[in-house]
């Protein structure tokens, strides 16, 4: 009887978090390096189902790296990053759209109908949901002088999106779904990061959080400690700095987006704990960094 009053309790403690968040939408980037392992996805896919059913609105946005990485590899490929974000030259560009846009997403679709949600997979090219412009990098980190830009080839930024297609989805209790692969105004198909895609997302659907899930436990200072709590500002610097670099960056610059289009809170969070979502959302202490405006 015991246990049994002590998993009420544990329910109990999920109701303030519950009311708070009810009818909100949390947006979730689920990352390549979180999602390889079988049992870390079927926790992943409850979790979100969880959100569901307690009438928040979860909208999935989710990466891929690993999975390009060993595609290409296979066609003797090699994948090279510029700050976070895959050079992707045409033919990378038609593996990149054909795994995240068909195995991937369908994969991460697949496991939510399997666990009993409902799930509907996208890309920015289905409803409209997202335009993208090409982006040229600005690398500011050379010492005592200007940025210099890279061309990554067939790499997009958001620049417009039309939530419509989502709020369908929410009538109908559909959970997004989304493969970070958009178009521009003349038809050209983008490959996105998918943090920089999570945060503009957030930011449109005026999202109550932004959950970055990642194979790491947070943002990491210097000495490798994790950072708890964090001052967009003073990631700025770290970013300047090299402290943050590579794959957080895209994070780290989604995250600031989103805060300044009025999303209250932002999480990086480690994706290889299980339960990660349920843990930040439902929890007082929460996992992982919190960043703040
Ligand atoms: N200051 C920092 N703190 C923590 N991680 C950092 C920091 N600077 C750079 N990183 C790197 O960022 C990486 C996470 O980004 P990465 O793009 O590799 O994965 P992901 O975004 O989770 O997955 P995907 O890109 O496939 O969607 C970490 O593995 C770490 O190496
Ligand atoms: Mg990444």
């Amino acid at each position: 009887m015991k246990t049994l009053i002590e998993k009420a309790n544990i329910l109990l403690e999920a109701l303030p978090y519950i009311k708070a968040f009810r009818g909100k939408t949390v947006v979730i980037k689920y990352g390549g390096n979180a999602m390889v392992n079988d049992t870390l996805r079927s926790k992943f896919a409850q979790d979100v189902i969880l959100l569901r059913y307690v009438g928040i609105k979860p909208v999935v946005v989710h990466g891929g790296g690993p999975q390009i990485g060993q595609t290409l590899a296979k066609m003797g490929k090699e994948s090279r990053f510029v700050r976070g974000h895959r050079i992707t030259d045409e033919e990378t560009m038609d593996i990149v759209e054909m795994v995240l846009g068909g195995k991937v997403n369908k994969d991460i679709v697949a496991l939510i109908q399997k666990h009993g949600g409902r799930a509907v997979g996208l890309t920015g090219k289905d409803g409209g949901l997202f335009h993208v412009e090409k982006l040229l990098i600005e690398d500011d980190s050379i010492e005592d002088g200007p940025p210099e830009i890279i061309d990554p080839g067939r790499v997009g930024k958001v620049v417009h999106i039309d939530p419509e297609i989502i709020q369908r989805m929410d009538d109908g209790n559909f959970i997004p779904v989304i493969a970070p692969v958009g178009v521009d105004g003349d038809g050209n198909t983008y490959n996105v990061n998918a943090d920089s895609v999570a945060g503009a997302m957030a930011g449109a659907l005026m999202a109550e959080k932004l959950i970055l899930m990642t194979d790491v436990p947070g943002i990491q200072d210097e000495e490798g400690n994790l950072i708890p709590s964090i001052d967009r500002e003073i990631l700025k610097e770290m970013t300047r700095g090299g402290i943050i670099h590579g794959g957080m960056i895209p994070k780290v610059e989604a995250a600031g987006a989103a805060l300044e289009a009025g999303v209250a809170k932002v999480h990086v969070i480690d994706g290889r704990i299980e339960h990660a979502v349920l843990l930040e959302v439902f929890t007082q202490t929460g996992i992982g960094t919190e960043i703040v405006q």
